[in-house]
């Protein structure tokens, strides 16, 4: 069985490790565009020796952004701006990804650490949020979406089409179609959000068609040897986890029918009302259960912080890879760390040379 230190191979995407950076939004850009703050951080943490970057959740559309902080890629600046953050993923030895995504209903929001809620109505900051259905998420987010024409459909997906490409032509090797977490496309799969009554809602087929036809278009202009992937939200923990589950096991085989070759398996947040069962590695047997019924590679996040744990679930085979993020952003050295406390032989290889021959050569312990 693989370690977390094994090179991991798919499609023409070759990680030197089983170490991924989760996708993070930052909400320190200006109009979607990159700026000196978000090239710092991707480039730290491709040093830090993680084997694949995903930069953070970016827009499809203005309408898309959580807030109006988040990066864009919707027009040619914003991807001007993007090519020297793949080069420096790719300088220090990673693969550069890029998560792609709609925040939909809970879109038009205050940054985290400015309240986390939704901009008050009237306030020019904010804008008009669309849903599948004119529903309200709850709780912080309390503005009523308008519900989506099929236009709307239709212009959204050519929106995640036209930003794949974008994407694609930048030179990112790895894409993450933004599936989860009660934005756009799991708002469409939730029967919390999505109470349709077209061809768009409903049935579990019909609350799927959103995200298999996004997949499909997307799947035309990214290349065949670059791995598409998408995060997808398999369980709310709302009572009717079984349920919910089987639905979204069976939606994943039909993602696989349609082109997807890997999947980031985690929660779909889309009511405040979910018990969520928050503890170290808490997502494990769900990613191992989708791995095992679907046969795709998967990975997961969430509280996976210990080196030794991440480094059973990988050689265990309850997921491909494992996605870091607050570990990470404690210490974008994390793969380092990690490969001493494993006991891995010359740990420096993780880092750039003008780390790796101090703290290896001279190390003290
Ligand atoms: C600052 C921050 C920003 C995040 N932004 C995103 C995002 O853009 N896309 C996404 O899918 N998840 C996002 N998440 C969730 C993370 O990708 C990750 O799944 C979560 O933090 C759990 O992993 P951890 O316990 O290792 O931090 C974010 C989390 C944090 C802490």
């Amino acid at each position: 069985m693989p370690t977390l230190f094994d090179p991991y191979a798919l499609k023409s995407a070759t990680l030197r490790n089983r170490i991924a950076v989760s996708p993070m939004c930052q909400y320190m850009a200006k109009d979607g565009e990159v700026n000196d703050w978000h090239r710092v951080h991707y480039e730290g943490l491709a040093r830090g020796g993680a084997g694949l970057v995903v930069v953070e959740a970016t827009a499809v559309a203005p309408e898309g952004r959580i807030t109006p902080a988040d990066l864009g890629l919707w027009n040619d600046t914003q991807t001007e701006k993007l090519r020297p953050v793949v080069e420096s993923i790719k300088r220090w030895g990673a693969v550069p990804g890029i998560q792609i995504g709609h925040a939909g209903r809970k879109a038009s929001a205050n940054r985290p650490w400015e309240g986390d809620n939704h901009i008050p109505e009237g306030d020019p900051r904010g804008w008009e949020t669309i849903s599948p259905s004119p529903l309200a998420f709850g709780g912080d987010l309390p503005r009523v979406p308008r519900e989506m024409t099929v236009d709307d459909i239709v212009r959204v997906r050519s929106d995640f089409v036209a930003a794949a490409r974008r994407a694609r032509d930048l030179g990112f090797e790895w894409l993450v179609l933004h599936f989860a977490h009660g934005y756009l496309a799991q708002s469409f799969w939730s029967d919390h959000a999505n109470q349709r009554a077209d061809g768009y809602g409903g049935s579990p087929e019909n609350r799927g068609r959103f995200l298999i036809e996004t997949l499909a278009a997307v799947r035309e202009v990214w290349p065949k040897d670059r791995p598409l992937t998408a995060r997808f939200g398999v369980i709310e923990f709302d009572g009717r986890d079984e349920e919910t589950l089987a639905q979204s096991i069976g939606l994943i085989r039909q993602f696989k029918a349609a082109g997807l070759d890997f999947v980031d398996v985690s929660v779909s947040f889309s009511t405040p009302n979910a018990e969520i069962p928050w503890g170290a590695n808490f997502m494990a047997p769900v990613a191992e259960r989708v791995r095992q019924q679907t046969g795709l590679p998967v990975s997961t996040s969430w509280y996976i912080s210990d080196a030794e744990q991440a480094n059973a679930l990988v050689a265990n085979g309850q997921v491909d890879l494992v996605m870091l993020g607050r570990p990470l952003l404690a210490d974008p050295h994390w793969p380092y760390a990690a490969a001493r406390k494993l006991g891995i032989d010359k740990p420096a290889w993780v880092l750039p040379a003008p780390y790796a021959h101090w703290l290896e050569r001279y190390r003290s312990a």
